[in-house]
């Protein structure tokens, strides 16, 4: 079986609306990329407006880049898996390093939040990925695994299914220092390993692995290659639509 091959793209915190809705025309404007799933990984006060500009459009869908954990009530500033459903997101990136970083992000908190995505319907894109120390003391594997294993290896193999999984080398994101294809291969075949030993080969096989970190035109295609890189999560080089594009045209 051929897996789903995805670029997505996590504008993070840039571009007003009006910035934001016309890079979603610029993209829209090209899609569908044949074979390729687009995602654009909008602000929150974007979903809804760029939701119109796709209008349901083949081949580019919307994804949140955050969701709370509960299904509602008095959680000022929160947003519920449920209300990003409602304005027509279908994926949601959640475990990112800088949520995890920044706002404290941990592991079971990450599992209810993919739990609550699920329940919803939203196509959790769960990162996973290790920071500089732990790459140069060789236990980026094993970092990884704890990561997996806390947040997501608790699922049916029915709902893994649905998920989406991107490794995003800390020291890599952001930097222009991008992980080498042979080592985006190294843990990406490490994953899918770690998928078969928990969900069998089959749901290993099925399942889309992302690379993230200073993914950009000029690399994508070396990354993209690679037997175990079925795509990106593309920070930077995403608030371009040319350049998104040009990653999207590398497989
Ligand atoms: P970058 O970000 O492409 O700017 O390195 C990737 C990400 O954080 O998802």
């Amino acid at each position: 079986m051929k897996r789903q091959q995805i670029v997505a793209g996590n504008w993070k915190m840039n571009n007003d609306l009006a910035e934001g809705k016309a890079l979603a025309e610029a993209v829209a404007a090209q899609a569908p990329v044949a074979g390729v799933t687009l995602v654009l990984g909008t602000p929150y006060i974007h979903l809804s407006a760029v939701a119109d500009i796709l209008d349901g459009a083949a081949g580019i869908h919307l994804s949140a880049q955050n969701c709370h954990q509960e299904e509602s009530g008095a959680y000022t500033g929160e947003i519920s898996a449920s209300m990003l459903k409602s304005v027509g997101a279908e994926y949601v990136i959640l475990g990112h390093s800088e949520r995890r970083e920044y706002f404290g992000e941990d592991e079971a908190l990450l599992a209810a939040k993919v739990d609550k995505a699920l329940e919803h319907g939203l196509i959790p894109i769960f990162c996973c990925g290790e920071k500089l120390d732990i790459r140069e003391a060789g236990t980026h594997v094993e970092l990884v695994q704890k990561q997996l294993a806390g947040s997501v290896f608790h699922l049916s193999a029915e709902d893994f299914g649905k998920i989406v999984i991107a490794y995003e080398p800390v020291w890599a994101i952001g930097t222009g220092r991008t992980a080498s294809p042979e080592q985006a291969q190294e843990m990406h075949a490490a994953i899918r390993k770690m998928i078969a030993d928990k969900y069998g080969a089959e749901v290993a096989e099925a399942t889309s692995i992302l690379y993230g970190g200073s993914c950009k035109p000029s690399n994508a295609e070396e990354l993209f290659s690679q037997p175990d890189v079925d795509g990106g999560l593309i920070g930077g080089a995403s608030l371009k639509a040319e350049d998104f594009l040009a990653i999207a045209g590398s497989f």
